[in-house]
Parts: C-alpha cells; structure tokens; sequence
C-alpha cells in the first residue's frame, strides 16, 4: 500500500492556507495545520473544513522553535507549506521588528526543526517568497533572474527568507524551494489589502452602508491572479523532480485605479475619474458625487508600483496554467461575494466589526 502523504502548512487560516488546505485534501493527503492561540476563536476560512477527518489543527507560533521542533516531530511530514507570516507590507513598516522575526528567522526555525528531526531527505520544503522581493524594480516584466532590491520591512525580511531557503538547499542537499508570487487574490482575502478593500466598499456604497472610499497611490501597478489558482502551483514546485524557485504571476499588469473602475462597475457604478494626485476623485457618473477620494494615510514611506511578473518557466517546466482565472473573472468573483455578504449581514441586522468604518475614516491602513 502506497504511503499517505502528509503535508504541514503554517498560516493554515489565512487566505492561501485555506484554499491549499481544500486542495491538499482533495488529493488524498493527510493535511495539518499550525494556528496560534487568538482571543477569537473563530477560523472564518477554515471552519468548513474542522472536524474532517484528515484535517488537523496544532497550536504553534513561528516565533516558538520549540513549538516548531516538536510538532514536526510528531507529524512527521513529507511536505510543508511556510505560509505563515507577518504579510501586510505596509504593517511592516510599524512593527518592523516582529516582521523580521516571523517572516526571516521563522523560515530558519521551520528548516532547522527538519534538521533537528533529520526528516531532510524525505521532507520537501516550499517557501512563500514573494514579488515584493524585485520592489524598486530594475527590470519589467519580472522573472526568476531579475535582481532583487526590497523596498520594505517586509520585502527585507522576505529576502532572508528566500536566500536562507537556497542555501539550506545547496548546504545540505534538501527539497527546499521559494515560490516567488505575485498579489494574489480572492473572496478570503484580507480587508486591508488593496483589492478587497476596493471590493468590500463598492458593495457597501451600491447598497447605500458607505459614502467613500478612501484609497491611497491609484497609478501603483500588480499583477493580480486568483489565489485559488496559485496554490495549485505551490503543489506543482514540490512535486517537480528538481527543488528550484519559480515565479507565479498572470503576467498581466493593472493599476489600482483600473481595478476600482472595475469593481464599481460590476457593483452598478460607472466611475469617472478627475484631478490628480492628492486630489483625484472617483465620480459616480449617474449621481455626481464622489465615491472615491486619495488619502495621504493611506501611502507608504517606499511603495512598490510596478510588479510585472513573468510566469514563463512555471507554465513549460510546472505545466501550469497562469491564465486560468482572467483579471475580470477575478474582480467579478470579489465582487459578487461582497455584494452578497453586505446584503446578508444587512439582512441578519448583522453589525460587523468596525473595521469597515475604520477603513473609511482611514484609521486604520
Ligand atoms: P494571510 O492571509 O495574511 O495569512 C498568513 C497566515 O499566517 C495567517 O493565518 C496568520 O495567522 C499566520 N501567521 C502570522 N503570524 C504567525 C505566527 N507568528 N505564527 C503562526 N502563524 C502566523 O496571507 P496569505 O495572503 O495567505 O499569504 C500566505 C503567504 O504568502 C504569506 O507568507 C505571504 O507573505 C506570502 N505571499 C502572499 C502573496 C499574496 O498576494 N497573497 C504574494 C506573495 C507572497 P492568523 O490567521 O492567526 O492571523
Ligand atoms: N493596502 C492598501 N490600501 N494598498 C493601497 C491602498 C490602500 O488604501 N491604496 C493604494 N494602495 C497600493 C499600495 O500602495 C500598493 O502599491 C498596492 O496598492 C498593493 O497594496 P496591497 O494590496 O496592500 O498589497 P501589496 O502588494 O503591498 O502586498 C501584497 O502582495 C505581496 C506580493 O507582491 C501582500 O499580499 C504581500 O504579503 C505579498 O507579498
């Protein structure tokens, strides 16, 4: 009988961690988790899938090697998944410290507790590296040979990941690889990411529960894919028969200003845009009024505004599709859930947290 394959994935709540979750066990795998101890204990993302038999949640922090140590340990795993980190560039620049311990020394921590446990020949490791890491970018479009030059926090702390991952690979001969993903997005991404931030307001403006969106540098370009899609490719890096880093990306660029255009139209408000800068308004063509305003609050000490990837070597050497979910597929997806998640928490009389207000205000980034 054929060994079951047992995956470890850290950041198992967030938004990749619950669609690889979905898909490792769509395979047959045995899948395991790493959550830390939060005073709400309700796993949005992942509350569909507790309670399957092959699903398995651990308490463990990549800032505890111990905790580290011991639960690879006791899984035993044949794959892991370093998808936890500290993942708000913007955050990183106030808590700088706490982003360079979770997102640099924890990817050590999780290839030492391999060592510790000499699982490195039977193992393989696939890091969430990032295309943060080409930052003030020196070429366009990005590929895997493109120098890096971080321009955050984060982005800095990402970069020892990467490389500590390359060279844990040559030092000591194991599977460990860096995906090297562009933005990624879904209906489970986080609220203070740009795009669903965008697409939350849209739904809450058509319905009447918002009166602007503030937003911050509209000319900033990504390359947006569908997260869905991309933890398929996280899959294929492992079971390729050479460990080597990849860049995941559409190889399709937008700005930020394309991408509320967009939102808004498919939740029934045409955008037209005036002024510039600091004073660039998004104007509800039927209405005239502004539904869309810049806020300062809302930009970076350094900002990364032109992420391009090329997604070449995954889709000859992986197979991998990069086109499978388009641009406008992806915002239509985005919108509609939002559209229907403002409506039901309107009808259930639902307050969400105030953090829908808080973004409009601006209080929080
Ligand atoms: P996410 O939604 O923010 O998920 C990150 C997960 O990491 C969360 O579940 C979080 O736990 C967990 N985490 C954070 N600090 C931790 C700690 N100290 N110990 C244990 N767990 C911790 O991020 P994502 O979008 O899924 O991204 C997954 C990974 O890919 C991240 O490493 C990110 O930097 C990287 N990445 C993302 C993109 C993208 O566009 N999405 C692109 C390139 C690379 P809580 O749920 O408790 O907060
Ligand atoms: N968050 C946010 N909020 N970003 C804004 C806003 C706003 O109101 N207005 C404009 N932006 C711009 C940012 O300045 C940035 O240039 C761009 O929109 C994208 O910002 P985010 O959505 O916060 O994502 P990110 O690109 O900084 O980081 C994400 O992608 C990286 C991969 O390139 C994260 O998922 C990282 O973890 C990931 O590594």
């Amino acid at each position: 009988m054929m060994e079951k394959n047992i995956a470890l994935i850290t950041g198992v709540a967030g938004q990749d961690g619950s669609y690889l979750s979905e898909f490792l066990l769509s395979k047959g795998y045995d899948v395991h988790g790493i959550i830390r101890r939060s005073s709400v204990d309700y796993r949005e993302r992942i509350a569909h899938l507790e309670g399957k038999p092959d699903f398995h949640l651990h308490y463990a922090d990549m800032g505890d090697s111990m905790s580290l140590v011991k639960l690879v340990g006791e899984v035993r795993p044949t794959e892991i998944y370093n998808l936890a980190a500290q993942s708000h560039v913007q955050v990183s620049f106030d808590a700088p410290e706490y982003t360079a311990d979770v997102d640099a020394v924890g990817v050590l921590r999780v290839l030492e507790a391999v060592r510790t446990n000499h699982l490195e020949k039977t193992c393989k490791i696939y890091q969430a590296s990032t295309s943060e890491l080409y930052g003030k970018v020196e070429e366009v479009p990005q590929n895997e040979k493109t120098p890096f030059h971080p321009y955050s926090p984060y982005a800095v702390a990402k970069l020892y990941g990467f490389w500590v991952v390359k060279e844990y690979r040559e030092a000591y001969d194991m599977f460990c690889c860096s995906g090297i993903l562009f933005n990624h997005e879904s209906e489970r991404r986080g609220e203070t990411f740009v795009t669903r931030k965008i697409t939350l307001a849209a739904a809450r403006i058509a319905q009447g529960k918002q009166d602007c969106l503030y937003l911050g540098n509209l000319d900033s370009k990504r390359d947006w894919g569908y997260a869905k899609d991309y933890v398929e490719c996280m899959w294929l890096i492992l079971q390729h028969d050479k460990p080597e880093d990849y860049v995941i990306a559409t190889g399709v660029q937008h700005t930020v200003r394309e991408f509320a255009t967009l939102a808004f139209h498919y939740a029934g408000i045409n955008l037209k845009w005036e002024g510039e800068g600091v004073n660039e308004k998004g104007i509800d063509v039927r209405t005239g009024k502004v539904v869309v305003a810049v806020s300062e609050d809302f930009y970076r000490p350094t900002d990364v505004v032109n992420l391009w990837g090329d997604p070449t070597k995954a889709k000859t050497e992986l197979g991998w599709n990069p086109q499978t979910t388009s641009f406008e597929q992806l915002v239509q997806i985005m919108v509609k859930h939002d559209m229907e998640k403002v409506a039901a928490d309107h009808v259930a009389g639902v307050m969400r947290t105030n953090l829908a207000e808080y973004l409009e205000k601006g209080l929080v980034k």
